[in-house]
């Protein structure tokens, strides 16, 4: 058996993260902000939960995304990006569809395919698919999966600052809830920071320590918060999104970006029912509740806060061309392809497939409504 199999049997902590997670916590003076903790397990190069080769999405992962009940997520995406691709080929020579957190390529693969058959030809010739992934491992894996396809119009770098003058079209689905990030708590009139102290003799090794807030730039983003809050009540805060936002406003001309994730807006992050944040784990589909079981083994995620995702786009400029739930949004895309929809699969069984696809992301009281869908612009407006 390979220490990698071997690893993947386990389904418990990697000894080694914990090693390396417990000597920073000694060099730091016995605690590490949560959101170090949160970077370390999910992206350290070589034992992080994101970088291992791990089947991770899917039935036989550990949780399940729109993009993996099937290809009619991407078609739908794709026939909604086509009416912004399609006006930005008349101004610009070179058009991108740049995806961050593509994971194992297949939203990359069913958008292009549906492009390929909805853009003219002078418009898709034009166009080249871009995933943005930092680690070398996943960056092979995808260019191995893109190899079967029209390889030359498949690129995968490592950051957005590889795109410089780019124009084109963003999509990201549940990238911004995988982003590390800081826990905050409200205690005895004060805001503190939740950081991570280490436990080596027992079988959960890490917990969790309140800290003062020290670092002045979490300090001033703290003094935006609401302060009438219950005892205890806890939050988390992306502290990256500013840099990510700033980032995507320098490389880019024209952008369509489509953001699409679990969330909330209109201060529902601070409701009372939300005291305990929101905070998870996943793990071959089973719902964790401690964010220290199994470290690298475990999916940590966290409910996005578009109120603090939208402040950030606007602040470098950013237009909101939308916002909405995944119900509307793919209700809305899917309008002209479900009159159509008798010519769209091969055979009858797989228009059934799609329908049922479709019914399984839209539907209210399913992925439709949990969610949301943030569409922005820079140069763009909506059709
Ligand atoms: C929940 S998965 C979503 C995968 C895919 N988009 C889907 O919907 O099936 C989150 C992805 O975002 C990537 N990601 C999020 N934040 C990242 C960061 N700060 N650095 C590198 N990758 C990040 C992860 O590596 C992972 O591939």
């Amino acid at each position: 058996m390979t220490e990698q199999a071997h690893d993947e049997d386990m389904n418990e902590a990697n000894p080694r993260l914990v090693e390396l997670i417990g000597s920073q916590i000694q060099a730091a003076g016995g605690f590490i902000p949560f959101v170090d903790y949160m970077e370390l397990v999910l992206y350290h190069p070589q034992y992080g939960y994101y970088t291992r080769p791990r089947k991770r999405i899917g039935k036989d992962g550990d949780f399940i995304t729109s993009v993996s009940i099937g290809r009619c997520f991407g078609k739908l995406l794709a026939r909604h990006f086509a009416s912004y691709l399609g006006r930005m080929g008349d101004c610009c020579r070179d058009l991108v569809l740049v995806e961050p957190g593509a994971e194992d390529g297949h939203l990359a693969l069913d958008v292009m395919r549906e492009l390929k058959q909805v853009l003219t030809e002078e418009v898709y010739n034009r166009l080249c698919y871009v995933a943005i992934e930092p680690f070398d491992g996943k960056k092979e894996r995808l260019l191995d999966i893109f190899g079967s396809e029209d390889s030359d119009r498949f690129r995968v770098v490592s950051s957005l600052n590889d795109l410089k003058g780019s124009s084109g079209v963003l999509m990201a689905n549940e990238f911004l809830d995988a982003m590390p990030i800081e826990r905050l708590r409200w205690r005895e009139g004060e805001w503190w920071r939740i950081c991570v102290a280490s436990d080596p003799q027992k079988a959960t090794p890490f917990h969790e320590v309140e800290a003062p807030i020290q670092d002045p730039e979490l300090a001033g983003l703290v003094d935006d918060l609401p302060i009438h809050l219950e005892d205890g009540f806890t939050i988390e805060l992306n502290t990256n999104l500013k840099q990510w936002f700033h980032d995507l406003a320098q490389n880019f001309n024209l952008l369509y970006c489509c953001l699409i994730d679990y969330g909330f807006d209109g201060g529902e992050v601070f409701s009372p029912s939300r005291k305990g944040g929101t905070l998870r784990g996943y793990l071959r589909h089973r719902f964790q509740n401690c964010p220290f079981d199994a470290p690298g083994m475990t999916d940590l995620t966290a409910h996005v806060d578009f109120d603090r995702v939208k402040k950030s786009a606007t602040s470098v400029g950013f237009d909101i061309l939308n916002f909405t739930d995944q119900h509307r949004f793919l209700v809305n895309a899917a309008r002209p392809w479900l009159l159509e929809i008798e010519g769209v699969g091969s055979t009858e069984d797989e228009n059934r497939q799609l329908l049922k696809q479709f019914q399984t992301l839209s539907h209210p009281t399913m992925m439709g409504g949990v969610f949301k869908v943030l569409e922005i612009g820079r140069g763009v407006t909506a059709p």
